[in-house]
């Protein structure tokens, strides 16, 4: 039995953020390798190409816009439940890095861009998501990319740190709104991840080392790692995990960091 735009009800319908690249791309190949259909949603075209390609291009819709536009976020809700008739899940997951020091010209512009991206657009992802959740879905379920650099300090990244943070406990506080409507609201924190907002690291083989030293596991985390932990969030197997910040990291936010850790044997 198939519904709206010819997709079975049951089948998980998903907005994925951030889709053109790295973890967003990520996640949104294994919501359709699992099944479901997405709505990608990334700055430019070019970016959502690879949506071109898939096993079944019926099954995705690339969608061009900024995430900080609430007209973004609308449009990413209107086509999901117009193309496959219900919205279940939104990857809120398009971020912005922002290494930069207080006293840098233009930091505080660049401050109010990173909080517009990595803050106040989950804002408005979840403002223009959950009302089509409440109407379509039984089991809404958001997921939200927040990071270890929200649990912490890094040099030079205060700005990147403030609006980690801030997404980390507005996912908590979204949490408490949405639960007696039956919408889950979590996150994962990843911790040093291979994508390209991480190129410039990788690219350094001293700093991409010393970085994985730190980490338990002893290696960075790839992509499909993310998507796997934000699948498992969406899905009815997380059922009663709600408002949770889930570290997917290697260990890092378990390390203390007062000792060197044992290198990989
Ligand atoms: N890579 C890491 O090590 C790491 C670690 C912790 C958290 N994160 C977080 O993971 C998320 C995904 O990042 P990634 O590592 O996959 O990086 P990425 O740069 O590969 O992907 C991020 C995507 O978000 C998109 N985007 C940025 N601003 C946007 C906007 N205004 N509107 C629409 N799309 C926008 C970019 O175009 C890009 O395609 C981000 O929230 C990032 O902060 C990444």
């Amino acid at each position: 039995m198939s519904d709206g735009g010819g997709v079975a009800a049951d089948r998980t319908v998903a907005i994925v953020t951030g889709a053109g690249s790295g973890i967003g791309r990520a996640a949104a190949e294994l919501f359709l390798a699992r099944g479901g259909a997405v709505v990608a949603v990334d700055l430019t075209e070019e970016s959502l190409a690879w949506t071109r390609d898939v096993p079944d291009p019926t099954a995705v819709v690339a969608l061009a816009g900024d995430v900080t536009l609430e007209a973004t976020n609308a449009a990413a809700v209107s086509v999901a439940v117009e193309a496959f008739g219900h919205l279940d899940v939104a990857v809120l997951n398009a971020g912005m890095a922002g290494g930069l020091q207080v006293e840098d010209d233009g930091a505080m512009e660049r401050f109010d861009q990173i909080i517009a991206v990595n803050v106040r657009a989950v804002a408005l992802g979840i403002r223009q998501a959950a009302p089509a959740m409440r109407a379509t879905s039984t089991r809404g379920a958001i997921v939200v990319t927040a990071s270890t650099s929200g649990l912490g300090g890094d040099p030079r990244n205060w700005a990147y740190n403030t609006s980690k943070a801030g997404v980390i406990n507005l996912v908590r506080g979204m949490a408490m709104d949405y639960g007696s409507q039956g919408i889950r609201v979590n996150a994962v924190a990843p911790g040093p991840v291979e994508t390209g907002m991480t190129q410039r690291l990788t690219t350094m083989p001293q700093l991409h080392a010393s970085m994985a030293r730190r980490i338990p596991l002893q290696r960075w985390g790839q992509p499909s790692e993310l998507a796997e932990a934000i699948w498992f969030l969406a899905s009815p197997a997380a059922s009663f995990i709600h408002g949770v910040v889930l570290p997917v990291d290697g260990g890092l936010s378990a390390n203390a960091g007062h000792f060197d850790l044992p290198e990989r044997s």
